[in-house]
């Protein structure tokens, strides 16, 4: 029997582009496999504990190699030496088998064995290093707790309280201070997720009535694309988050900022009528910004999260206004909280410095007028299954007009 798939026909040529054009297909759409060095890229690391899983994976990759290239020389000897080299050879009876050579079956298996400790010995050692800070920096290290919801993550602050409501809360992006091991308890209040920043850490499941925790450190300030890593339902494969590491005077700057109640945009004179907003369309599966982020294409992704902080000079104080009304008139109030405005709601993110975010609808779409607009249009196509749309739209049967939109996403976008 020959496979058809490996016949000649197709050339040694075809079958080594098939292979290639197969590798480049693996790493999907933002990744350069020859550079390896895409936005969720395990190859980069950049803090101790990435380092310390990138470097069992690397004397993984190395003894396997080791073990391929020796393995293949045997078979490729074996293959040319005893080939069939006439037509009396091909026709041959097979030659006497043996049951093998016990001192090359004992030096195989103590091979393995030696294989197998060679890759156990760092594998442990990494398994113990990130499972708990070590004893050295536990003082320095900062803590914070992240919630999996279907489908966002919750970030909460435990070590920054605000008088009256407890711990400083936001959500779909984590900030940190760089240099320091971070603490991440994880919970969940539904299914399993898993908490996954490949340049920093991960993967640990988020799992029901049990407390996980891991522990990161970012190196340098910097920007970086996580992803819940366990299957979670409808919306999973779009279950993002971000994390942003900043020095520790713009940490400390951000936690003070934080901690402020809702921004007020001062009313302007009575009676200027509303601007009219129009805003870009989308394909229904188009999720980056013009398909490419405006943070990949102008400045660095963390420069873009820093001039995400201040408001944008041409807000419209009438559209605010209007905006901040719809926010309770619509029903928006019921599930999250804007802290000093009307907002109280608990079962959805937390906004009220929504503004200031590089991302909206769970770390999926960039948080910009058309795109917010957008997911304020159809949520439902956006994140299939999400809360806002099933336990929000439907039964409040929320119907926005493109002025309602136009207000909502003034509103949302200034409160920085
Ligand atoms: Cu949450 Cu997958």
């Amino acid at each position: 029997m020959r496979l058809s798939y490996f016949s000649p026909g197709h050339g040694r040529w075809g079958r080594a582009a098939l292979a290639l054009g197969g590798l480049a297909l693996l790493p999907g759409c933002d990744f350069n496999f020859w550079r390896m060095d895409g936005h969720q890229s395990t190859m980069v690391a950049s803090g101790p504990v990435a380092k310390a899983q990138l470097d069992v994976f690397y004397v993984t990759c190395w003894v396997t190699l080791v073990i391929f290239i020796l393995v293949g020389a045997v078979l490729a000897y074996a293959t040319i030496k005893f080939r069939a080299k006439t037509d009396a050879d091909e026709h041959a009876e097979p030659p006497a088998q043996g049951h093998g050579n016990p001192f090359i079956e004992i030096g195989l298996i103590g091979a393995s064995i030696f294989a197998l400790v060679i890759i156990a010995i760092p594998t442990l050692r990494g398994i113990w290093y990130t499972y708990e800070v070590p004893a050295g920096q536990k003082a320095g290290a900062y803590e914070v707790t992240a919630t999996g919801y279907q489908w966002w993550f919750k970030f909460e602050y435990p070590k920054e309280q605000i008088d009256g409501v407890g711990p400083l809360v936001t959500g779909n992006e984590l900030v940190i201070p760089a240099g320091r091991p971070v603490v991440v308890q994880l919970r969940t209040v539904d299914v399993i997720h898993s908490f996954w920043v490949p340049k920093l850490a991960g993967k640990v499941d988020m799992i029901p009535n049990r407390g996980n925790h891991l522990w990161l450190q970012a190196d340098e300030p910097g920007y970086f694309w996580g992803q819940c890593a366990e299957y979670c339902g409808d919306s999973h494969a779009v279950m993002r988050f971000r994390v942003v590491a900043l020095s520790a005077k713009d940490f400390a700057d951000w936690v003070a900022g934080q901690k402020q109640t809702a921004r007020t945009v001062a009313a302007q004179s009575t009676g200027a009528d509303a601007p009219k907003v129009q805003f870009a369309s989308f394909k229904r599966n188009q999720y980056g910004y013009s398909g490419k982020w405006a943070a990949d294409a102008a400045v660095s992704p963390l420069d873009n999260w820093k001039q995400q902080q201040s408001p944008a000079p041409d807000e419209s104080p009438v559209l605010i206004a209007q905006g901040r009304r719809l926010f309770t008139a619509k029903t928006c109030a019921g599930c999250h909280t804007i802290r000093g405005h009307e907002g109280i709601g608990i079962t959805g993110p937390e906004l009220t410095h929504v503004g200031a975010r590089t991302t909206i609808a769970g770390g999926l779409l960039e948080n910009n007028p058309d795109q917010m607009a957008r997911w304020l249009r159809h949520p439902d196509q956006v994140k299939p299954g999400n809360k806002m749309y099933t336990t929000g739209y439907v039964p409040n049967n929320v119907q926005l007009t493109d002025d309602d939109v136009g207000a909502l996403v003034a509103y949302l976008a200034s409160l920085k």
